[in-house]
């Protein structure tokens, strides 16, 4: 099955990495305290992360204790950033894409992944074969794109606005439907793949994890005095967060 690298696409890789480079992002608010706060100790861990682009969450991992981290990524470009900004000797980094896990001969303690999950087609045989790396009462950790947000395809006007523009309510559509979706961000044809909440729980549950937590940020009053423009993470979440154990 041939996968998407949209990472290494240069005009993508730069507009991501602007992002990514500002001080404030939904990622620093929102999606990182929460992703952290979802782990257990990692202290003496040995972790994989799938996914992990620029490999700040690696380091910062091994700073909290973790023994070992080995971060893997489909994108070469991201990993250049990764060995030049958050090498350490207890992380090892893979170019490889996660759809091939399976080849990993080795067991984790935790597996985390942030913010990737939305591109992979093949869900269920990655979560099958995440079960299967984790050691006995292991964790995974995985934030993803909000179901509210793959849901649409591209050119579809999410929000009703009132005359000056301020987004009233969000216009939800074809959420029942899972497909890939195309959308536009920084170049066309990004692929995102969409899956309802149901989907992404039971086949969790399938695998033979248990659910211990989900979360979707949204903005408490110190964000909102800053950032009122977050207000609209009321009416749809951005992000997914799931702690699921091995049973
Ligand atoms: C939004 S970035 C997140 C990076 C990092 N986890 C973080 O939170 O800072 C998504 C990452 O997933 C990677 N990715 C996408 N599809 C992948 C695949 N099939 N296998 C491995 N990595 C993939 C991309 O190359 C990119 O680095």
């Amino acid at each position: 099955m041939p996968k998407q690298n949209i990472y290494d696409n240069e005009v993508f890789f730069s507009g991501y990495k602007g992002i990514r480079d500002q001080e404030v992002n939904a990622n620093v608010l929102f999606e990182i305290p929460n992703f952290f706060e979802m782990l257990p100790s990692v202290e003496g861990k040995k972790i994989l992360d799938l996914g992990c682009g620029f490999g700040e969450h690696c380091k910062r991992l091994v700073e909290l204790g973790a023994s070992s981290v080995t971060g893997i990524d489909i994108s070469v470009k991201m990993l250049e950033i990764a060995q030049k900004e958050n090498a350490d000797s207890k992380i090892t980094y893979i170019h490889m894409p996660m759809e091939d896990i399976s080849t990993l001969n080795d067991h984790y303690d935790i597996i985390v992944s942030s913010l990737a999950f939305h591109y992979i087609e093949a869900f269920k045989p990655l979560i099958v074969d995440i079960y299967r790396l984790l050691t006995e009462g292991g964790v995974l950790v995985f934030s993803q794109e909000h179901p509210f947000s793959t849901c649409y395809r591209n050119g579809f006007e999410r929000w009703t606005k009132d005359e000056n523009g301020k987004k009233l309510y969000l216009n939800l559509c074809e959420y029942g439907i899972e497909r890939e979706n195309e959308s536009k961000w920084f170049v066309d044809n990004v692929k995102k793949y969409h899956r309802t909440f149901s989907t992404i729980v039971n086949t969790l549950a399938d695998a033979g994890f248990s659910i211990e937590k989900m979360v979707e940020p949204t903005p408490d009053e110190t964000i909102l005095s800053q950032y009122p423009g977050y207000r609209d993470l009321f009416h749809k979440p951005d992000f997914l967060l799931i702690r699921a154990k091995k049973n």
